[in-house]
């Protein structure tokens, strides 16, 4: 007979860090040298977050790019207790709904800048990018054209880590050793029209679903989009009649300026997929908004089921905090916040590309923000990163190395002009900790879009009249 000890929620000790050893098999980790060397963060407030050894730090990356708000909000707490002691959740399979995610659905539907969205719901980005391979196939097998199957994505694309995130990522490193997971997808370069109207000629327009698209490049090094570029491929897709798809599940819901970057580029995508912002990371939601002209098929065929959904596709209580977290943005005009910090941000790093280390800045889209590591420095010191990373910490800065060995900058919105400026003096110092020496420089590589000024700032033209056109007027605070 199995004598295991049974534990109770108390016997295990909290706030331990660097414990001899973890059961937690932590995602993205090589767990050979994650073991016994965690870190344990315990709680947050506003742009900061505390760790278990009392450290404090300045939250530089909005944990994995989703704490808008900022830490500690009680109102999005009272708004999931609120809705917990009314209905936790229930199921949305079939005719079942629950209110807030009606509501939710309707609050979307209106913000989007789709005509006529519907909105699926998921659990998270990955789900949402599932939902979404699925969607735009089935869609063409509606419509009488099941060999428009293909899927087009970039290279440095990142679009989550289901099996169909995974097949469609353009990121080497993530699909390495799981086998083939799917045959109809083509990845080409991330900045080249002509290669996806070249792609989908050889491929024939008529099998091709849809291009797959984050608008700014995120975790593959933060990479704004080239002069152009989105209106050319957008074109393309259209004149192909190739379905587009916006993955904003980090540029969604005022990371770069706008509501959603299809609004900023007038991409007029027919699905959007979203997440993380939608409720600050206080609980895991996602969602796909679809236009009308798509959902059509699926809506307007009786006796037709589509067998797609989650356990938690609009979970009730996180459909009370996406409600809440939309309500901090609008009210405290948040979004106007990252309109008027993009051009500090971009000021505050744009002097780290002088070090001799850096290859790049990147900066000034939205509030994010990449120094990058010149790509010998890291391919002759793997631990280079790491080191970095932990020079931050030191100085009070916690964030992480992007797959282009990029160090992320990409806080909270609610952020202040000194916190942001700290961590340009961190990073600054802990270049130079490491052996780099500042050098100026006549040129530096920024990517400034057509609608950025190149003013001294460096920033770009707040007056641009799409930012914040699809941003609902706030009242106070
Ligand atoms: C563009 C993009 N798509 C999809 C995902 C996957 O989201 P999740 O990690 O919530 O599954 C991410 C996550 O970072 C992302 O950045």
């Amino acid at each position: 007979m199995s004598c295991r000890r049974r534990y109770a929620t108390h016997d295990y000790p909290v706030g331990v860090s660097n414990r001899a050893s973890t059961t937690f098999w932590h995602p993205f980790a090589d767990m050979s040298a994650v073991n016994g060397h965690e870190l344990v963060v315990m709680s947050g407030d506003g742009a900061r977050v505390r760790a278990s050894d009392g450290r404090e730090f300045i939250d530089a990356s909005a944990a994995l790019w989703f704490n808008s708000v900022g830490h500690g909000r009680k109102e999005l707490a009272e708004a999931a207790a609120a809705q917990m002691m009314t209905l936790a959740a229930y199921s949305n399979f079939g005719d079942q709904a629950t209110e807030p995610t009606l509501r939710l659905a309707d609050r979307l539907s209106a913000l989007s800048p789709q005509d006529d969205c519907k909105v699926f719901f998921t659990s998270g980005g990955s789900d949402a990018v599932d939902t979404a391979v699925k969607m735009v196939r089935r869609y063409w097998w509606l419509k009488g054209e099941p060999d428009r199957s293909w899927i087009i994505t970039r290279n440095r694309a990142y679009h989550g880590m289901h099996m169909a995130g995974t097949a469609l990522a353009g990121i080497p490193a993530n699909k390495d050793g799981h086998g083939e997971l799917d045959s109809r997808v083509r990845n080409i370069q991330w900045d080249s029209p002509a290669e996806l109207a070249a792609t989908i000629d050889e491929l024939g327009a008529d099998r091709v679903a849809a291009f797959f698209c984050e608008p700014v490049i995120g975790a593959g090094g933060i990479y704004p989009p080239p002069p152009g570029y989105l209106d050319e491929v957008r074109a393309i897709c259209r004149e192909r009649g190739i379905l587009f798809v916006a993955d904003e599940v980090i540029t969604g819901y005022g990371r770069v300026g706008s509501m959603f970057a299809s609004t900023r580029w007038s991409l007029d995508p027919d699905l959007i997929l979203s997440a993380k912002g939608l409720t600050s990371g206080y609980l895991p939601m996602g969602a796909v908004l679809v236009a009308g002209r798509i959902a059509e098929p699926f809506w307007n065929s009786p006796g037709v089921m589509w067998r797609h959904g989650y356990t938690y596709s609009g979970h009730a209580t996180a459909a009370a905090v996406a409600m809440a977290n939309l309500d901090i943005i609008e009210r405290e005009g948040l979004i106007e916040r990252v309109v008027a910090l993009q051009p500090v941000i971009s000021r505050l790093l744009n002097p780290i590309g002088q070090h001799g280390a850096v290859h790049e800045i990147r900066a000034g889209v939205g509030l994010l923000g990449a120094v990058q590591i010149k790509p010998e420095i890291l391919a002759a010191d793997p631990t280079f990163g790491p080191r970095l990373i932990g020079q931050l910490r030191e100085r009070g800065v916690l964030t992480r190395m992007l797959a282009d060995g990029s160090v992320q900058v990409s806080p909270p919105f609610i952020i202040s002009e000194d916190d942001l400026a700290s961590i340009a003096k961190a990073i600054d110092e802990s270049l130079g900790e490491l052996g780099s020496v500042r050098q100026p420089r006549p040129t530096l590589h920024v990517n400034l879009l057509p609608d950025q000024t190149s003013d001294e700032a460096g920033g770009f033209g707040s007056s641009d009249e799409r930012l914040l056109a699809d941003v609902p007027p706030h009242h106070g605070g």
